[in-house]
């Protein structure tokens, strides 16, 4: 057997992190893990250059959206062959949300909170003009999700941890109520996967998607998988019934027969390139405990938030204290968050900004340590006690935030 990885003692040199960086930004790009190039570099000389097209069966592209998912599944509480690799998150919440409708056909509500991120959003208001068939998207505060849950909603559509403000959903308790008044629900993991022990099984959820980019570490633009419970798996209609997701795709068929299983949820051809890399990234998450991660994590996250309420009153504290209620990552809000966050990154500290005013830090147990965190927080002291941030080049705002 693989030996087990020590959190942070071992996982840290696993990874290329520039020179002069504290990387607190793993919950929106994964930090590099070194074994990527070099795999990315053999599927394209090897197995592409080489192989060429009987790479699809001789270095196995066809099945390897399965086996990745296999792979996600140990850190998510799946059952294997519950899960699927491809296309984006959007694409996946969509085709979740559109098998979710179907299975409670009478019901017209799907319930959100103002909390989820956009796309998520987004995707529902497309599904239903696509529809057309009278759904609502109904929006309410995430503290009110719990009490907006009765037999008129169709879908429970949430997810678990929010990316402004690291806020956690209670995910067995909400789906065993939605449950229990005949509600699907479907989870969006994008600040779970790797980022705490999710148990899918556990809480009887039926459907969830999730990215891998972030704490999965597989690369920007790398392809998101989805869980669909094995009771639905036989059941559940794929909204995008392409052709990996027939039963027989290379009998080339007129019509649409859906493959069964989580198969089904396939869709075109799968990124070879992006799925070696989330295959390099998963070759370290096989061998790391993720209740060691979470540990970690929450012990990181406690010495962020002491050591920056500490040194800069002005930051205000919006992720929970709880450590049961939030994720990974630490959320402040500051009136000047957008500039600060400039002056940090040129200082070094690398995290994130999302509108109105929220700092967030993302805390990487894999590559992020105790001196990290404390030398990150001297620096949000200077840049903020120091005014730092005022500086007219801070002020320019760029596309991505
Ligand atoms: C919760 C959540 N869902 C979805 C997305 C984005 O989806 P996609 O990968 O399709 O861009 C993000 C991106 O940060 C996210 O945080």
């Amino acid at each position: 057997m693989t030996q087990k990885l020590r959190v942070y003692e071992d996982t840290k040199a696993l990874f290329h992190l520039p020179d002069g960086v504290i990387y607190l930004d793993g919950n929106s790009l994964g930090a590099l893990p070194l074994g990527v190039a070099e795999r990315v570099n053999r599927v394209i000389t090897v197995e592409w250059g080489h192989e060429l097209i009987r790479a699809w069966n001789t270095a196995d592209w066809y099945v390897q959206p399965r086996r990745l998912g296999d792979r996600i599944a140990r850190l998510i509480g799946a059952e294997p062959g519950s899960v699927m690799v491809g296309d984006t998150l959007s694409l996946k919440v969509y085709q979740a949300l559109a098998a979710a409708l179907e299975m409670n056909a009478a019901r017209k509500l799907i319930l959100s909170d103002t909390g989820n991120f956009p796309t998520d959003l987004y995707m529902a208001e497309g599904l239903i003009a696509t529809l057309g068939r009278g759904h609502q998207l109904r929006l309410v505060a995430p503290e009110a999700i719990e009490a907006a849950l009765s037999e008129e909603i169709a879908v429970l559509y949430l997810t678990e941890v929010d990316y402004r403000t690291g806020r956690r959903h209670d995910m067995a308790k909400l789906t065993a109520k939605a449950h229990a008044l005949g509600i699907v629900t479907v989870w969006d993991l994008a600040h779970s996967a790797g980022a705490l022990p999710v148990d899918l099984a556990g809480a009887g959820a039926d459907f969830a998607a999730g990215c891998t980019y972030k704490y999965l570490n597989a690369g920007p633009g790398a392809p998101a998988f989805l869980y669909v419970a094995p009771r639905h798996a036989g059941s559940a209609r794929s909204a995008l019934s392409g052709w990996m997701g027939h039963e027989k795709p290379f009998a080339f068929e007129l019509g649409y027969a859906a493959a069964s299983g989580v198969e089904r949820m396939r869709v075109g051809t799968p990124p070879v390139l992006a799925m070696a890399a989330l295959e390099a990234s998963l070759d370290i998450w096989d061998r790391v405990d993720i209740a060691e991660v979470r540990a970690w994590s929450l012990d990181l996250s406690d010495l962020l938030i002491d050591e920056v309420e500490r040194r800069c009153p002005q930051l205000k504290l919006v992720t929970p204290r709880a450590p049961t209620q939030r994720g990974s990552q630490v959320s402040f809000a500051f009136e000047g968050g957008y500039a600060a966050m400039q002056a940090l990154i040129a200082r070094g500290v690398i995290g994130d900004f999302r509108a109105p005013d929220i700092m967030r830090f993302g805390i990487t147990p894999l590559y992020i340590g105790e001196d990290e965190i404390i030398r990150a927080a001297e620096i949000i002291e200077e840049v903020i006690a120091g005014e730092e941030w005022r500086r007219p080049e801070y002020q320019v705002v760029n596309a991505v935030t």
